[in-house]
């Protein structure tokens, strides 16, 4: 045995239990009362919460993006996701025009290998969906990337595609066991209203809101869903942010179909009021946040399970990028920070008894590995899983501040939320790397997680 964490409270999606857990080469081997062993590392968690390490399903880490690069590379944003309990990434690879998708990824993890400090895991956003690339899509599973984005927006960018290639990319999914992930808003109201707000001079970070409101999105969702139930394949809804759309997927979940959705932790801490700030721009990302009637709607999606996941679409510009949109909404690089602020969020939520501990484990770590792929080895305290563990104390008091992050980021959007509980320890397949506040894994210690196609 290599390490045993005695006494934690372990809480899975369905379980919460006092017991020891024994790890040896990176998995978890036992899990019960008195465990002793010789030669072992020993960690005593008594009064503490032994959760299964948060899997971040949506991450942009060193991405070309909005006129720029984001800005957390892949040592940065995996070094702060240690920081913050999350063990996997799940981050985008985004396919160039005429580029094959295995040929994608492997140059993806080129960059990623020496640089991660937690295992990473691959969705690739499909910008040219030739015949070729169709049929490539069981080739994509059978390399352990399952599963694929789709813009609905983004035309200028160069990364949007039509409905006809949402329906051809659904239709394969069913046959390959993969799984089509969207981005839901509606590109042509987006240019007309940007069009007309530019025009009457109203350039300020709120006209980002305006610009994209909820029925913007809520379009998009409901035409999304609407191909998925044609073709009765699944979907997944990335960063869904609106009460309308999530009124859809209900119903349509009510109706049997399998229609997946994520939210984000700047979609239930904020409302759009932020953007009425003078740094408003800091805020600024797709699709934008919204109104109290929206958040209240999301918080309720969760508690049902109309929800599944929540992750945190971790794209974030420095403030200097951030400034180039000062007098042009349009000009902000898209996109927020939140990879090490999620599973502490969720959990200091739960401390407060919004959510139970069990849901915020569901909806951070053991769903996400269940919808794509990295189950049973990820995503729960079990034996024969992968020791990714964190050590978290109910009673830390902890204020987040752009000082106590582990980013590369010069200022986070979630400066000054003050959470009860906070982690202490997280341990990746075994290895401690992050100890009370300090970064203590390496870089290249992360390995590529293959996921598994759907059954
Ligand atoms: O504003 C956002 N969300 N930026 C990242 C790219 C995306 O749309 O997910
Ligand atoms: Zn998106
Ligand atoms: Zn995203």
């Amino acid at each position: 045995m290599d390490l045993i964490i005695k006494n934690g409270k372990i809480v899975t999606a369905t379980d919460t239990y006092v017991a020891d857990v024994a790890v040896r080469d990176g998995k978890i081997v036992m899990i019960g009362k008195d465990i002793q062993a010789e030669g072992a590392d020993v960690v005593d968690a008594s009064g503490k919460y032994l959760l299964p390490g948060a899997i971040d399903a949506h991450t942009h880490l060193q991405m070309p993006f909005g006129g720029t690069t984001s800005a957390d590379s892949y040592e940065a944003g995996t070094r702060a996701a240690a920081c913050g309990g999350v063990t996997t990434v799940f981050d985008f690879v985004i396919q160039r025009k005429g580029q094959g998708l295995v040929e994608a990824v492997e140059g993806r993890r080129q960059l990623c290998d020496p640089q991660a400090c937690v295992d990473y895991a691959f969705h690739t956003a499909i910008t040219d969906l030739t015949p070729a690339v169709l049929e490539e899509f069981g080739a994509s599973a059978d390399y352990g990337v399952p599963s694929f984005k789709l813009f609905m927006v983004y035309k200028k960018e160069g990364l949007m595609v039509d409905d006809g290639v949402l329906a051809a990319a659904l239709e394969k999914s069913k046959e390959t066991g993969t799984l089509v992930a969207v981005h839901a808003e509606n590109p042509d109201l987006i240019d007309r209203r940007i069009e007309k707000l530019l025009a009457e001079g109203k350039t300020s970070a709120w006209y980002h809101y305006e610009s994209r409101p909820e029925f913007v999105e809520a379009e998009a969702d409901k035409r999304a869903i609407h191909w998925a139930k044609a073709f009765n394949a699944p979907l997944y809804i990335v960063h869904l942010a609106n009460k309308e759309g999530l009124d859809e997927v209900t119903k349509a979940r009510d109706e049997g179909y399998e229609i997946y959705a994520e939210t984000c932790p700047h979609y239930l801490y904020f409302t759009n009021e932020v953007y009425k700030r003078e740094d408003g721009r800091n805020w600024v990302c797709s699709p934008p946040i919204k109104a109290q009637d929206s958040q209240d709607a999301l918080w309720e999606g969760i508690k049902r399970g109309d929800i599944q996941t929540v992750a945190t679409d971790h794209c974030p510009f420095q403030s200097y990028e951030k400034d180039w949109g000062k007098d042009n909404f349009t000009k902000i690089p898209n996109g927020c920070m939140g990879i090490e602020n999620l599973y502490p969020y969720m959990l200091s939520e739960a401390n407060k008894g919004r959510i139970s501990f069990n849901k915020a484990v569901e909806v951070c770590a053991t769903n996400v590995a269940k919808i794509f792929g990295c189950a049973p080895e990820k995503g729960t305290i079990a034996v024969g899983a992968d020791a990714d563990l964190v050590v978290y104390d109910p009673n830390k008091k902890f204020t987040v501040s752009k000082d106590n992050m582990h980013s590369d980021v010069d200022y986070t959007i979630w400066e000054g939320a003050e959470l009860e509980g906070y982690p202490v320890m997280t341990f990746s397949r075994g290895k401690l790397v992050y100890k009370d506040g300090a970064f203590v894994g390496q870089p290249g210690w992360g390995q590529f997680v293959k996921c598994h196609p759907r059954q």
